[in-house]
This record gives C-alpha cells, structure tokens and sequence, in this order.
C-alpha cells in the first residue's frame, strides 16, 4: 500500500464500521457484536450471519466467509477497487485524499504479472509431467494406469502424468528461468530446510492436473501407486489461484458439456479424481469431483451455473452418510434439485462401472432417490429393525422427518414408504404423524427452538463449552466425555460429530471447517460455541467449570435415559425383556453415581 500509514489509520477512525455499515443493513446489537443479514452481492439469506465488531473495527459473515475492515466492505459492497473506496470514504467524512504517484497502479501490474508467472509455471509443470509419462521412463506407471483401464486417448484427455524423482522438476523450471521463489508461491516444489533443498512437491507420484473453467491448469493432485501408510492423494499447496474447497475437478468438461449442449439436464457429483476420469471413459461428459473434502456454498454455486439438477454419487460407506446430508442440504439451499445414487457397499463410481459396467451405473442414476427419501433410508440404517423397540424407535424419528415435508402429496407417499418399510400400517402412521405439533417453516430453525425450549440456558451455555474445550484441544477435555451426551441443537450435535469424525481418521480439528460444514443457517449458534470458551479459558475455573459442565451434561442424559427405559419397562410383556431392561437400568444408575464422584484430572 503506498499511502501512508497514519493516513489510513486517520480515514478509519473517521469512518467508524458500524456507522459505515448501518447505512447498508439494519445492525441488531446482540452481545458484544452488532448482527445483520448479510448485505454483501450475491448472499442472500434469511437469518443473520453477518457479524461486526466495534471494538475491533471489522466485520465477518459467518455465511460467505468474508471479512475484513471498513476499506474492505465498503470495496464489497460497492463493488470498488481498494483506491475507489478508500476515495468513498474520503467524501464520506470530508478528508482530502492525498495526491499519490502512480504506484497502486504499478502493485496491481505486479500482481498480474505475478499471477501469470505461477500459470506458466503450472502449465510447464504440466508438459514436464505429461512427458514422463512413456513406457521408456515410467514403466509402472503405465502398467499401473493399464491395469486401472485409463487408456492413452484418456489419459491425454485429463493430462495425466508423473513424477519419476524429487530433483527434476525444480531443475527443469530453474532451467526455464523460473525462480525459486516462484515455483514456492505457485504450489508445485517445496523447501526442505535442514537438507537446503527444493524438491517436488508430489514427488514420485502419478498426477492429475485440476483445471479451471479457464482451462488453466491451477494445481495437481499426486497419487502414491502402492500401499503406504502415508497419504494416498496429495494436492500441491493452497495458492492464489488455488483454494481447493472452492473449486470443482473437472469443471472445464462440464464448461464444454454445457457450451455443446446448452444448460445440462444434470450433473453427476462424486468424491474423486478416478470417479471422474472413469466416468468419462465410460461416456458421461457431466461429472465433477468435490475432491474428498465436505461441500460448500461456494461449490454450489459453481455447479448451479451449469445446471439446476445434481445427482450425488458418493462412495457407499457409512461414514459418509452425515456428511453427505449436509452437503445434500447445502447443493438444495443454492438451488439446485438433488437426487441420490445408493452406490453397493464399499464402492465407489469407478468400482461400480469396472465391476458392473456402464449400464448398472446407468440403472443406478435412474434408480437415484431424492433427498427425503435417502433421509429416511440412513434413518433405518442407524436402528436395528429386527427389534421391536428399534423398529419404534426408527419410525418415531422417520415421522418426524416426514413432519417437515412441505407438500402434503410427498408426506403421503413418504408415509407410504415408511408403512413399506417398518411393516406398520399406514393408519397408524398417519394417526401418529397427526399427533405431532405443528410445523413451522423453517426446518433447522424448527428443530433448534424445539429442542432448546425443552432444555434451560445452563445446559446450553455447558454443552457450548464442552465442545469448545474439546475443539480447542484442552488438555483436560477427552472425547470420551461427550459419547453419551445427546446435544439439544443440531449444530452443537453436528459439531460433536466432526470431532468424532476427525478423532477416528486421527485427523487435525479445524474449527473453522465447520462453517462449511453446517452452513450459513447455523453460523450463528457455531460462532457461540467457539467463542463459549473466551472468558474462562486461561483462568484457573476453566478446568473445574469444564468438569461440572460434563457432570451436568452426563447426569441429564443418563436420567433420561432410566425415565426412557422405565416407561418401556413398564409396557413391555415379556418377562425376560422386562428383566433386560431392569439390567440396563442398573447399570446406568451406577454411571450415574460414578460421574457424581468425578474429579479433576
Ligand atoms: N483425497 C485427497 N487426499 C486424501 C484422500 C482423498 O485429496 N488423502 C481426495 C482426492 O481428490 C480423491 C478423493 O478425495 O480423489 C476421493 O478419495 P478416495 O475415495 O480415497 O479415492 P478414490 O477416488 O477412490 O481413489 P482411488 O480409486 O485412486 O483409490
Ligand atoms: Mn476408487
């Protein structure tokens, strides 16, 4: 920035953020912050995610993710490069903007020249790759891309190609006259510091080049051909020009699908880079790959320009479920109709055409069921039906989920569906469903009110803090303290969930995916569970307060559950059932006398 420092300090102290921003949106003090709906272009929403600050003089919508201070929103929100709104905001407070040379002008050059500089070096990254690609050079890879039925016409068409060692690549782009530390900023070679050396960054790895819609080559990903115990894909690093959550793999086919054929009829989405390429052997010129992470708004949007129906097919596991909920839930807020491909167990895409053929995968597209109906099928996957009390269970919550279908046609079906599945006649679901409260509106918001009107703040305030604390990585939270806690609200439950699921793949928690993962709808309540910690953390309550929170938290849960069990005890029949839940109850009741004594580790 070329103007001086005092002078933008000045120009902000002038231009206080909420009075900026108040002039865009209606700001609702709540707490230390001030809340609005977000008045940034293209987000739109109903409840508000956008957050400023006064003290700190900057703002954040927990939505779309951006952020910044007065300069930057008003840049936003007007639409205006940095200089035009630092002139807005100039007029605004009558301050004289200084006379400058023309080095602004000059930075923004840089910048672009720079940005061509990395896709160059992307694109000769790409060639170099390419051309190790030969039976000469790199025989098992060949053979393993043989093997994988990824034939030259294919393999050509995506750009495969291969890394042979760890030297050769910076060599070659120091011999293009790139420099070291633009090879760095673009993503493709990395510094080892105690060898002093420059190496490929997916060294000894056959590559997949990601392409832009621009049909620039923006990064690669790097598969190991044998087992290891390392990671199977790398990706070069986060760039510029290369934010993996917010890009699609294969988006330039789907680019050219729709310069063809006009808007798609739909797009099939799918995990990975293989699902892709396999895909579009076998003739589907509609397939784009999230690339294994969690879907976001920004995906959505993407895709929507393309089409307005997706067909989700993500790898048949269980562990994937939830996550694909969410995502499902994220691709319908941006518009777009979803379906779902039920994929066998333990396949992916590309297993299914290689084992099955085109036409099973073209059976299974046909065959994909929409949004609810999946619900309703990962519902009956979570029970075991071939109990009596797991077959209640079951129906108990697939009611509730039909409650929150709009059109009275789709409940009727779905009820249907469930009679199908549960084996209980249809009257006695719709009897049950009747007996239901009323639905609101909106589903999540419903689901929220509900469930915090029957719990008090203090169980809220502690299930927020347990979850900061594990998420935060304290030394004296474990996980162990949450498995049998049910959360009151979806998105503290979903924010147990990731922590669940990143502790099982031994995976890094990253607080901040989460925005991602629950979405604009509960950005709000993610923000109070990740700042519940601000005020105790770091002060010599925190270990004590995070035990009596867990206490709370157990003996709430575990009461519920004897009341749950003895009213069950009470209708059940059989003697030898009764006697089971007399056991279970028992148990618990020792939990509950074990957790009163819990102390501080
Ligand atoms: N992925 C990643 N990093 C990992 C694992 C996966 O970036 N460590 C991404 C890749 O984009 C990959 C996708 O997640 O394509 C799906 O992963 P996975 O299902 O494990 O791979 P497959 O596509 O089945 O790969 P393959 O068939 O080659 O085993
Ligand atoms: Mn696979």
């Amino acid at each position: 920035m070329n103007f001086d420092d005092k002078f933008i300090e000045q120009l902000k102290s002038k231009n206080d953020i909420v009075e900026v921003v108040s002039a865009y949106c209606n700001l609702e003090q709540k707490g230390g912050a001030y809340w609005a709906c977000c008045p940034l272009p293209g987000h739109m929403e109903k409840t508000p995610s956008f957050c400023v600050n006064q003290v700190g003089q900057f703002y954040k919508c927990f939505g779309c993710g951006r952020g910044g201070d007065v300069i930057r929103f008003i840049q936003e929100v007007e639409s205006l490069e940095f200089l035009e709104a630092v002139k807005l905001l100039c007029d605004r407070v009558g301050l004289e903007m200084p006379t400058f040379s023309n080095v602004d002008e000059q930075k923004s050059k840089e910048n672009k020249q720079k940005k061509e500089r990395y896709l160059a070096i992307l694109k000769d990254t790409a060639h170099f790759y390419v051309n190790n690609l030969t039976e000469e050079k790199a025989p098992e890879y060949i053979d393993y891309l043989n093997k994988r039925q990824i034939d030259r016409k294919t393999q050509r068409a995506f750009g495969i190609g291969a890394s042979l060692d760890y030297t050769s690549l910076p060599k070659y782009l120091l011999e293009k006259g790139y420099s070291y530390e633009d090879m760095l900023s673009a993503g493709v070679v990395s510094y080892n510091k105690e060898r002093g050396e420059y190496s490929d960054f997916l060294g000894k790895r056959l590559i997949i080049p990601i392409i832009d819609s621009f049909k620039n080559v923006i990064a690669f990903g790097g598969r190991v051909l044998g087992k290891t115990d390392f990671a199977k894909y790398k990706n070069t690093s986060e760039t510029s020009l290369f934010i993996k959550n917010q890009c699609l793999y294969n988006i330039n086919n789907l680019k050219q699908a729709k310069r063809v054929g006009g808007k798609l009829d739909f797009a099939i989405m799918v995990e990975g880079y293989m699902d892709v390429i396999s895909l579009y052997t076998a003739g589907f010129d509609n397939v784009v790959a999230s690339m294994g992470t969690s879907l976001t708004q920004m995906q959505a949007k993407i895709l929507k320009r393309y089409t307005d129906n997706v067909v989700i097919s993500y790898d048949g596991d269980a562990a994937g479920q939830n996550a694909t909920i969410r995502g499902l839930e994220i691709l319908r807020d941006a518009g777009l109709n979803v379906k779902v491909i039920k994929l066998p167990d333990g396949l992916d895409p590309d297993d299914v055409i290689k084992k099955h053929g085109k036409s099973a995968y073209e059976k299974l597209i046909s065959e994909a069921k929409l949004l609810i109906d999946y619900k309703l099928d990962v519902l009956k996957s979570r029970f075991d039906t071939s109990t009596t009390s797991g077959r209640r269970e079951f129906v108990d919550s697939a009611i509730k989920v039909i409650r929150e279908v709009e059109k009275s046609f789709e409940q009727e079906e779905l009820l249907k569906q469930l009679s199908q599945m549960s084996g209980i006649a249809y009257e006695y679901l719709r009897r049950d469903l009747e007996k239901l409260p009323n639905k609101t509106v909106n589903t999540q918001k419903t689901q929220v009110k509900e469930k915090e009107k029957t719990v008090n703040d203090g169980t809220v305030l502690a299930e927020r803090f347990v979850l900061c604390a594990l998420l935060f990585k304290k030394p004296y939270a474990q996980i162990s303290d949450i498995e049998s806690i049910e959360f009151s609200s979806w998105v503290r439950e979903e924010t147990a969930n990731y922590i669940f699921d990143k502790t099982d793949n031994e995976e890094d928690l990253v607080p901040s995916m989460l925005f991602d993962i629950i979405g604009s709808d509960g950005a709000k309540e993610l923000n109070e569970i990740l700042t519940s910690g601000d005020l105790i953390f770091n002060t010599d309550a925190e270990n004590r307060y995070y035990n009596d929170c867990v206490i709370k938290l157990v003996t709430d849960s575990l009461n519920n559950d004897i009341n749950a069990l003895r009213s069950m005890h009470d209708n059940e029949m059989d003697t030898k059932k009764r006697r089971s839940i007399v056991q279970i109850i028992q148990s618990k009741t020792i939990k509950l006398q074990n957790i009163k004594t819990r102390r501080i580790k």
